[in-house]
């Protein structure tokens, strides 16, 4: 499939919007900087922290998984069976204490962080995946 061309520049702080590639959607959340600050907060929580099994490209195997730690461009596939995970911006604790965004998978409860990363003690067995990216300019983000 073609390299798909996504505008950011307006994308609110905490917003997250939907592109679609290859046929799958694509997740692409302006974080805040609070969200970037707190990813270090639960690593004892998540079952793969630092990401050691590859689902991002080697540039973004860094602590927010991407090229800017603002955006987070991730698969909105369940690495379980596929479903949709859903959003949660500051209503995530009802699912991890202390923790007050990330995504929930309704299927059955799997749970990432704000880096797409999986918690502990649910069906997903690895993080979200982070596909191929660039930035061509402040604005405009390439997948693929
Ligand atoms: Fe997401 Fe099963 S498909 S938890």
């Amino acid at each position: 499939g073609a390299p798909v061309e996504v505008n950011v520049g307006k994308i609110e702080p905490g917003q997250l919007i939907r592109a679609e590639w290859r046929g799958k959607p694509v997740y692409v959340v302006r974080r805040t900087e609070k969200t970037v600050s707190e990813l270090g907060n639960h690593e004892d929580q998540l079952r793969d922290p630092a990401s050691q099994e590859p689902q991002q490209p080697a540039y973004a195997a860094n602590p927010h998984r991407s090229i800017k730690p603002e955006f987070l461009v991730a698969l909105g596939v369940c690495t379980h069976l596929g479903c949709a995970p859903t959003y949660h911006k500051g209503d995530f604790g009802e699912q991890v204490e202390g923790v007050s965004d990330g995504f929930f998978c309704p299927c059955h409860g799997s749970k990432f962080d704000m880096a797409g990363r999986v918690f502990q003690g649910v069906p997903a067995p690895l993080n979200l995946v982070v596909p191929e990216h660039s930035f061509i300019d402040d604005d405009t983000l390439l997948i693929g």
